[in-house]
């Protein structure tokens, strides 16, 4: 009679007649491990188990998902014009950053619409109340409930439909009991998410799930999620600001890299939907080692001022402080200025920061950046009614950036009567074109722009 048993190779599949330490075929150890012979059908292609697919063609009729507006215009955006039906997003930010306060917002501007229901895991019922009566929003049809039990939710929102929206306030503090691991791991943040996300595809509901972003890495965080949800938005800012940035990372259903900006009040968060203005308020003119830098942030233009401040190194190692900007580009201007224009910067300290707490990720601001440096070090104030955008390259050479028609528009509207673009992004003919009432003036190297300081 034939052995009921084999032995198979967990590495690579090779079948012994016995139990053996070291597999013959890839001499891996203690990889051997016993199975049922039968185990598998005879014919795996073969039986009743699947069903025959229908292959259609890729063109077809589409049906649109149903978009909703909530009317906070800078969310709207960054969602891609509004919440599509059915679809799980996820908010990610730094504890105490107001994404709680921004749901509960989207949850009030919704309730017109949509019956919204709030489940919070981090804040008893009369926490989210004195919250909704600060924001003015106690009389909207929100639902709390205050539950960290994934079983009792779940449970509740079987017989919730697509016209509802959810909100989970956090991920983080759900736990399902079958899962022998406590709240806050990977775990349970992955089994939770999944059975929540599962629920609302099923009855089609829209579900936002806020995630704590830790430092310190004891609890998971959003990022373990982002490939299970249709959406990720990360709330950001500096706690010392009142600027708030959200932004989407990933969307199934619209562009990436779109950014909504809110002010943090004493009444919650108000849209902010003419942010240039706002981050250029605080500007003072004539002062050395500040630059405009005319950015492009998803569709959108924004004028950011750059901060710069040079001083002589007082220990072995000069420090770089950088804030809001990637700290390999500064090294890399600063090399450049050193190589190719002959300015001593590595026995200095440099300190560079972006007004406003915002994050610079353009390359387009290296010509600000290092306009910043030399009138930070020669002292000299850049031309304050000036903007600034191009790319340097390792050769000292500005490189072209994409969109300039929208930075310049921009610039003049909020009274700039000047461009400094590179050479290869000059509009006219003539060098100083005039563009859109704007004065152009174009570099093609990096000594171009050091000139000017001489
Ligand atoms: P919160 O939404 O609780 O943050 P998160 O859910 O991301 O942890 O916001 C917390 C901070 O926002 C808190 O420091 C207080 C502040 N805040 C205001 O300044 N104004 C307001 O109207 C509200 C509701 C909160
Ligand atoms: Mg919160």
């Amino acid at each position: 009679m034939a052995k009921e048993s084999i032995w198979t190779c967990k590495n690579c599949g090779h079948t012994h007649y016995k139990w053996v330490g070291k597999c013959d075929n890839c001499n891996t150890f203690q990889s051997v491990i016993k199975e049922q012979r039968n185990s598998l059908p005879k014919n795996l292609s073969g039986g009743d188990g699947g069903k025959r697919l229908s292959l259609v063609s890729l063109s077809g009729n589409i049906s649109t998902p149903e978009s909703i507006k909530t009317e906070i215009n800078e969310f709207d955006r960054v969602c891609g014009g509004g919440l599509i039906s059915g679809s799980a997003i996820l908010v990610g930010g730094d504890p105490g950053i107001g994404k709680s306060t921004l749901l509960i917002q989207i949850c009030g501007a919704l309730s017109n619409k949509k019956k919204c229901i709030y489940i919070s895991g981090e804040e008893a019922i009369d926490q989210i109340r004195l919250r909704a009566k600060r924001l003015e929003l106690e009389n909207t049809k929100v639902k709390l409930a205050a539950e960290t039990n994934v079983r009792d939710i779940t449970k509740t929102l079987d017989e919730v439909d697509s016209s509802n929206v959810v909100v989970i306030d956090s991920i983080q503090t759900m736990y399902n009991d079958s899962i022998n691991s406590p709240p806050g791991t990977v775990t349970q943040v992955r089994a939770c998410a999944q059975e929540l996300i599962r629920i609302a595809k099923k009855n089609g509901f829209i579900i936002f799930l806020i995630g704590h972003v830790t430092k310190d890495g004891t609890i998971a965080g959003p990022r373990v999620l982002e490939h299970i949800v249709d959406t990720v938005l990360y709330f950001e800012g500096d706690r010392g600001h009142q600027f708030r940035i959200l932004r989407v990372v990933k969307n199934r259903f619209g562009a990436t890299d779109e950014i909504g900006v809110f002010e943090m009040s004493e009444r919650g968060l108000h849209e902010v939907s003419n942010p240039s203005a706002i981050f250029l308020a605080d500007r003072r003119g004539k002062i050395s080692g500040n630059c405009v830098f005319a950015g492009i942030e998803g569709s959108r233009p924004l004028l950011m001022e750059i901060q710069a401040l040079v001083s002589p190194c007082s220990s072995g190692q000069p420090r770089r402080n950088v804030v809001g900007l990637d700290a390999n580009r500064l090294s890399m201007i600063t090399a450049v200025l050193e190589s190719r224009c002959g300015i001593e910067l590595s026995r200095q300290d440099i300190f560079l920061n972006v007004a406003g707490g915002l994050k610079i990720t353009e390359p387009a601001a290296d010509a600000a950046v290092a306009t910043a440096l030399i009138s930070a070090l020669h002292n000299k104030p850049a031309p304050s009614g000036a903007v600034m955008f191009s790319e340097i390259g390792l050769s000292g050479e500005m490189r072209s950036v994409p969109q300039i028609e929208q930075r310049i528009k921009e610039a003049k509207k909020l009274g700039f009567n000047e461009a400094w673009v590179p050479k290869q992004n000059k509009p006219g003919k003539t060098e100083t074109a005039n563009y859109f009432g704007l004065s152009i003036k174009t570099m093609g190297h990096i000594q171009d722009l050091v000139k000017e300081f001489d």
